[in-house]
């Protein structure tokens, strides 16, 4: 099944809520992105323009808010550790107040799900006046961004309706990974892996994992029914991820969350761990994975009801879920799914509007 854009989809058909029908579309998504940007060869095809404005540049400066940023940190260790170009991620609203110093030759890359967010509106503007070249990664190619930026990239995810973001993202960062991919073969750099295949792996582990919603709603009735706030961590890749964990849980479900970098836990957050708050821990990087278990027997010992959720590979007895094996560098499109699913049941579970959460809007075109 490839994602088309009908009218099927923006009806529920048997489905409760958008927000459950779109987590379950990721992996037909991933699937029509790998196709359309795959050429007769199993090579990747990119729009030659939107190469070469990689070539030219000497830094990325990616600006996007909400769940795109969250995109935009991910993206950033594809295109620097892949294509050895350096990135920038900016919140699009802070960027005028905080506008760094600019590279000779800036590319600067807007991911947005709606293409028409106001924040990310005005740094085009800005930036256009300055003469710098633009890229709009989108769902959305009559969009306003994608209009006035030089080019696009489409996200191919067909519409979504929920307003907490969730087959975006994923589509988000499987584009990201083949911007990295297309620029670093251009440049010559030879890749230990094959990017379409193992994106072809994520789709299936995103079904193994789309299949296991019993266990993410038990996980989240136990853990999120009661309580008032709630805690993740994670490390390297991981840290971007609880991020974008936290977020969906707030959004939808109203329990107070934030998502930690495992280090800083002692600088401060620590603190507010009582008998009883949920911490949840994602493993997923090996290089991170021994560290972010202290972070969990510290908070352990300081009451904290405690969820890991590891991947294949780096699991131990007591985690409470273990993700099947995807490439280290592809993890967060694999370990968002629990997070979002499990954002899903806590909303539930507290009877939220879960499509429609108070106070948001899918797209916000004021600043
Ligand atoms: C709103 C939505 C978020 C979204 C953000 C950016 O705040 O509620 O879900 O992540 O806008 O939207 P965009 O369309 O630019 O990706």
């Amino acid at each position: 099944y490839i994602a088309e854009i009908d009218a099927t989809d923006i009806e529920k058909g048997t489905y409760p809520h958008f927000m459950l029908k779109e987590i379950d579309e990721q992996p037909p998504v991933i699937r029509k992105i790998i196709q359309e940007y795959q050429d007769d060869h199993d090579n990747i095809k990119l729009d030659p323009e939107v190469r070469k404005a990689m070539l030219d540049s000497d830094r990325v400066y990616i600006i996007a808010a909400g769940t795109s940023y969250h995109a935009g940190l991910v993206g950033k260790q594809f295109i620097e550790k892949l294509a050895n170009v350096p990135v920038e991620v900016h919140i699009a609203s802070e960027f005028s107040y905080n506008m760094p110093l600019l590279s000779e030759k800036p590319l600067f890359v807007f991911i947005s799900q709606s293409g028409e967010t106001a924040d990310s509106r005005s740094v085009l503007v800005r930036i256009k006046e300055l003469g710098h070249p633009s890229l709009t990664i989108t769902n959305v190619p009559g969009s306003t961004l994608s209009r006035e930026a030089n080019y696009t990239l489409h996200l191919h995810a067909g519409p979504e309706i929920a307003v907490a973001s969730t087959k975006a993202y994923t589509a988000q960062i499987a584009v990201l990974v083949i911007l990295a991919v297309d620029t670093a073969q251009a440049k010559g750099i030879n890749l230990e892996f094959d990017p379409l295949q193992e994106l072809g792996i994520v789709a299936s582990v995103m079904e193994s994992l789309t299949d296991q919603k019993e266990t993410f709603e038990k996980i989240a009735a136990d853990f999120f029914t009661e309580t008032r706030n709630a805690f993740y961590i994670g490390r390297g890749m991981d840290y971007f991820v609880v991020q974008e964990a936290s977020l969906k849980l707030k959004e939808i479900s109203y329990i107070q969350a934030e998502g930690f970098a495992g280090g800083e836990l002692k600088h401060g957050t620590i603190a507010l761990i009582e008998e009883g708050t949920p911490v949840i821990a994602l493993s997923t990087q090996k290089n991170v994975n021994y560290s972010i278990r202290g972070n969990v027997q510290e908070v352990e010992a300081r009451g904290a009801k405690t969820c890991i959720i590891s991947i294949e590979g780096l699991e131990q007895d007591t985690d409470t879920f273990v993700i099947p094996h995807v490439h280290e560098l592809l993890t967060p499109l694999a370990s968002v799914v629990p997070m979002q699913l499990l954002a899903y049941y806590a909303a539930l579970h507290r009877d939220c509007d879960v499509d429609k959460p108070r106070n948001l809007a899918k797209s916000v075109t004021v600043e």
